[in-house]
């Protein structure tokens, strides 16, 4: 193998940046030639391809986002992008790719090898942490810390007031920014897709702790937790229970940005590193994962299944904590 492309793909996370210089740095050393697509599948498809050398990733390692840009490309989805994307690619003879992205950017990888050939290792960036066979994606320690920043601030204004600040925060179908965040602010609830939410449990709480007089608290839910959201938790505590005040924020797309944290640096570089390794050892439709102290490689159809459960021992140990 002798040129390999480099991309990010689906949702920005904070750390690509990181695992980007880590793989056009580990290809380079080992005489590789290497190229930057930019914008995904998308600018595959549209042949936006340009060399990259060491200085092109310079100072990047503490930036958020990601340099080479990145989209959720519809055109990707269809066969004609797909031959598309790899015409460009054996245009500029690129022979591997390094797809730093999630579980839709990956089973994009897939069909792309299906259909063309074209051979990827994967490094999981995404703050949602909902990727099989990796304790911790690219991103999510910094997510966590911003949900934790943000929600230590509100409960300023939670104990000042007296209020009952429902937070939501991302993760999509996964509730492991919301597990991790809710046990390192104290919440008082954490609500999360892959456990059961009681709302009358909730309330019936919110009333025992108000009557020990403890008139402040924050509840936290992820996105896709079957509740509907840190709004429709809000309806139905005002309903149930007009104590409190109840205000609800939306952490939103603050979670994806930022300056990456710096185990996510670290866990960056390991994963870019090892992709390049892994390319060049034969090793492609795979996921770099980290477990424990060891570097993984996953297959792509077994990350992308859905089925990462959430620490139970974590899930036990906020029950316990907040009374
Ligand atoms: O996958 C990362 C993520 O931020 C999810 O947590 C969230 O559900 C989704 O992306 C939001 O996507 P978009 O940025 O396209 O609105």
């Amino acid at each position: 193998m002798k040129r390999i492309g480099v991309f990010t793909s689906g949702g920005d996370a904070p750390g690509m940046n990181a695992c980007i210089r880590a793989a056009v740095r580990t290809a380079l050393s080992r005489g590789l030639e290497v190229f930057g697509i930019y914008r995904g599948y998308q600018g595959m498809i549209e042949g936006d391809i340009v060399p990259m050398n060491s200085g092109d990733v310079s100072n990047i390692i503490q930036r958020g986002g990601t340099i080479l840009k990145t989209a959720r490309s519809d055109d990707f989805r269809t066969e004609q992008g797909r031959r598309k994307a790899a015409e460009n690619l054996r245009k500029y003879g690129i022979e591997g790719l390094v797809c730093i992205g999630g579980d839709g950017s990956f089973k994009g990888a897939s069909i792309l090898y299906e259909e063309h050939g074209i051979k990827t290792i994967g490094a999981p960036g995404t703050i949602d942490n909902d990727l099989y066979g990796t304790d911790s994606t690219i991103g999510y320690d910094t997510a966590v810390n911003t949900v934790v920043q943000a929600v230590d601030k509100l409960r300023d204004t939670a104990a000042s007031h007296n209020r009952l600040f429902i937070v939501e925060v991302m993760g999509r179908d996964a509730g492991f920014i919301a597990l991790r965040s809710g046990i390192a602010c104290g919440a008082e609830a954490i609500l999360v897709p892959e456990t059961p939410t009681y709302i009358d449990a909730l309330i019936q709480k919110l009333r025992d702790g108000w009557n020990r007089q403890k008139h402040s608290s924050i509840v936290i839910v992820a996105e896709g937790d079957e509740s509907g959201g840190a709004y429709e938790v809000a309806k139905a505590v005002k309903q149930n229970f007009d104590r409190y005040d109840v205000r609800v924020t939306v952490l939103g797309h603050i979670q994806r940005g930022g300056s990456p944290s710096a185990y996510d640096r670290v866990l960056a570089s390991e994963m870019g590193y090892a992709a390049v390794e892994g390319l060049l050892d034969g090793k492609f439709n795979a996921m770099v994962g980290r477990q424990g102290r060891e570097i993984v490689f996953v297959p792509f159809e077994k990350a992308i299944k859905h089925n990462k459960e959430l620490n139970k021992h974590l899930l036990q140990i906020a029950a316990t904590l907040s009374i």
